[in-house]
């Protein structure tokens, strides 16, 4: 059985896929860590700084870690408020995770990589895998930046990093964190609780989707792909589903008649605007075989059951 390491264990995609890791390969071979002191998930746990390269060599050291899952990451909304810290965080934490590849201390390693790669010049619909980028965040830019060192890393030192550019990432399980996708996780909460959801980003906002599971399955297929079979190594283009906030609004309201919704835009509407609507991720399909498997009837569905119970 491999070990494994995640790092950003108590984010919003690392507490899911730190509980499928630990159900596949067994909770003694996977070990979260995160910068905060408490964790999320039972199992090992260690907190870390992905900042600090030694705390993070010792951990792989000790536990003899051979995939990382590195997910720690300043978000897009979150990173305009403080520009200098989140490039450096992001960047800082990527390339220490890539140094321990380049060093032989770990044999693969994932990295996601997002739709905020993309900026205004990009098309919007069925956006490319090489289709031009220019990113107008902070964290898009460093997510660029981040593909580019992937592939430095890859060419010049045979380090088998793996990445895909999500979509915004939709669950029920733990909270996203400073995105411009959030609104689609947090409408969610708000309609179970019978309360009407102020969103802020207007309603015709169309941005590329993904439900929670075909994410981690997106993520495991990618890493349990032969390397010789992977033609992208900067990140693959992944594509779930497209919608609006109001076409999210009406899929919730077939279950919610009363569920209302005000739309208040704010800063975060120019990043979403700045993004495509919709992704071509033929590249995916080809070399790991993708297909996703979440619409947004199957979505809303499994969100509302979620988080009823
Ligand atoms: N979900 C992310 C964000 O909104 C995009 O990768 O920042």
């Amino acid at each position: 059985m491999k070990k494994i390491l995640v790092i950003g264990s108590n984010g919003q995609l690392g507490t899911e896929l730190f509980q499928v890791l630990s159900t596949k390969f067994g909770s003694k071979n996977v070990i979260a860590s995160d910068i905060s002191a408490y964790s999320q998930n039972n199992g090992l746990f260690e907190q870390l700084d992905a900042c600090d390269a030694q705390g993070l060599a010792a951990i792989v050291q000790r536990h003899k870690i051979q995939h990382v899952y590195h997910l720690a990451a300043i978000l897009s909304a979150k990173g305009e408020q403080n520009p200098v810290q989140s490039w450096d965080l992001n960047m800082k934490t990527l390339l220490n995770v890539l140094e321990l590849g380049r060093k032989g201390m770990v044999e693969r390693i994932f990295w996601p990589s997002s739709i905020a790669v993309f900026g205004p010049d990009t098309p919007k619909e069925q956006t490319d895998q090489h289709a031009v980028t220019n990113p107008n965040t902070v964290y898009g830019i460093s997510k660029l930046a981040g593909e580019k060192w992937c592939q430095y890393y890859f060419d010049k030192f045979g380090v088998d990093v793996r990445s895909v550019r999500y979509p915004g990432l939709v669950g029920h399980k733990a909270m996203p964190g400073g995105g411009t996708t959030d609104y689609a996780i947090e409408i969610f909460h708000k309609a179970v609780l019978n309360q009407s959801y102020d969103c802020f980003l207007g309603p015709e906002s169309s941005m590329p989707m993904m439900y929670m599971d075909d994410a981690i399955r997106a993520t495991l297929l990618l890493m349990e792909a032969p390397s010789n079979e992977l033609k992208i190594r900067t990140s693959y283009n992944l594509s779930g589903l497209s919608f609006t906030p109001a076409a999210l609004a009406a899929e919730i309201q077939i279950h919610y008649p009363n569920f209302q919704v005000n739309y208040k835009p704010d800063f975060r509407q120019a990043i979403a605007d700045s993004w495509p609507s919709t992704i071509d991720d033929q590249m995916a399909r080809m070399d790991w075989h993708w297909q996703q498997s979440f619409d947004l009837p199957k979505m809303t569905l499994e969100m509302l059951k979620g988080l009823q119970r």
